[in-house]
């Protein structure tokens, strides 16, 4: 080790091994040694808490128990099961992955960290967390919880520059991976790595790290002290949506609500289905909530139309759906928190697709 002595990195790895066997917490994910469910676990991850990734895995792995069973599925059916995750792209690169593995590798997860990086949507980090936790490959999982443990723990990049300006991504990323790699357990690298994760979660956190539990606060260099990388300043804008319901009449003795599909080219959210936009003209206010995505807080504000005035005889892609068929389209995630405040849909109901997709 560059930057800790050898006899430091033994007393760490003791210290971590003995941490985490009494403050691991339970999670679904692991309980498994199933490499497709860990990969799953490792994508939902990527930008949700794990609180709301408990309740989603497995609903998402009944709804797709194997590589394959996902392979097979529309790209509808796997955005449905998504929904209200966000981060579309990241359910879409799974379903691609899948396919490939499914087709090129018989439905058999590939067993390397060199091999999953080949697939759609699996970058270092997750080739390794897979890797390590699947199939006790010897190589360190570094996500941004990590780095921030290393660099605490090694005083590393630490240039006087001030708070942010720490990490510089490439050189300082290659050292950090470098450090965590000598670190590494070598008889045990998923169960340390979840370690370090852990240590980064719950511990080492961002603003007020907790030293006084911490296991490594004898050897680490700077107590915390370390700056952390600033968080990008919100943005606050206002959004509005029509809501516009044809009543049930005797011939059709069932409400439907009017959602056009967005643009397949769209670079956000493409070919998924919501409320059409509203340009204040028409109707009332019905509903305000406010939706944060990425950097943006949206203020959104429902206007009811009447759907002999609505604006939707303008828009091409609309339909008239049922609350239950609803249910089973890949909505955006604000159009599915609108329709659960306005009791079309349940909270936290399943998320199923048409087997066939979702047809116009
Ligand atoms: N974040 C990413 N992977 C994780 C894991 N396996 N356990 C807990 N948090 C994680």
């Amino acid at each position: 080790m560059t930057r800790l002595g050898r006899d430091a990195a033994a007393l760490l790895l003791r210290r971590l091994r003995s941490w985490y066997a009494d403050h691991r917490r339970s999670l679904p994910w692991r309980e498994t040694s199933d490499p497709y469910a860990i990969w799953v676990s490792e994508i939902l991850l990527q930008q949700t808490r794990v609180a709301t990734v408990i309740e989603r895995y497995r609903e998402f792995l009944e709804r797709f128990p194997t590589v394959c069973a996902l392979a097979e599925a529309t790209e509808a059916e796997v955005l449905t099961a998504w929904s209200g995750l966000g981060y579309y792209r990241r359910a879409r690169m799974l379903h691609q992955a899948a396919r490939e593995v499914c087709a090129r590798h018989g439905g058999v997860v590939p067993g390397s960290a060199a091999e999953l990086r080949a697939l759609p949507g699996i970058g270092r980090y997750t080739a390794a967390a897979i890797a390590s936790i699947a199939f006790g490959e010897a190589v360190a999982a570094v996500d941004g919880n990590v780095e921030r443990v290393v660099l605490r723990l090694t005083g590393a990049g630490l240039t006087g520059a001030g708070p942010g300006t720490a990490v510089a991504a490439s050189e300082e990323g290659r050292r950090v991976q470098a450090d965590a790699d000598r670190l590494l357990d070598h008889a045990a690298p998923g169960e340390w790595n979840q370690a370090m994760m852990e240590l980064g979660a719950t511990v080492c956190l961002p603003r007020g790290p907790r030293c006084e539990v911490c296991p490594w606060v004898e050897v680490c260099r700077t107590r915390g002290e370390h700056p952390v990388r600033k968080r990008a300043a919100m943005r606050a804008e206002a959004l509005s949506f029509e809501w516009v319901v044809r009543q049930s009449s005797k011939r059709e003795p069932v409400e439907r609500v009017w959602l056009v599909q967005r643009d397949e080219r769209q670079s956000v959210m493409p070919s998924m289905w919501e409320l059409p936009a509203a340009d204040g003209a028409d109707g009332e206010p019905v509903l305000g909530l406010r939706h944060a995505i990425m950097q943006v807080n949206y203020q959104v504000t429902i206007y009811a139309v009447e759907a002999a005035t609505a604006r939707r005889s303008r828009q091409r892609g609309g339909r008239w759906v049922t609350a239950e068929e609803a249910g089973r389209m890949p909505l955006t995630g604000l159009t599915r928190k609108v329709m659960q405040r306005m009791g079309w849909l349940p909270v936290g109901g399943a998320r199923r697709a048409k087997p066939d997709g979702v047809s116009r």
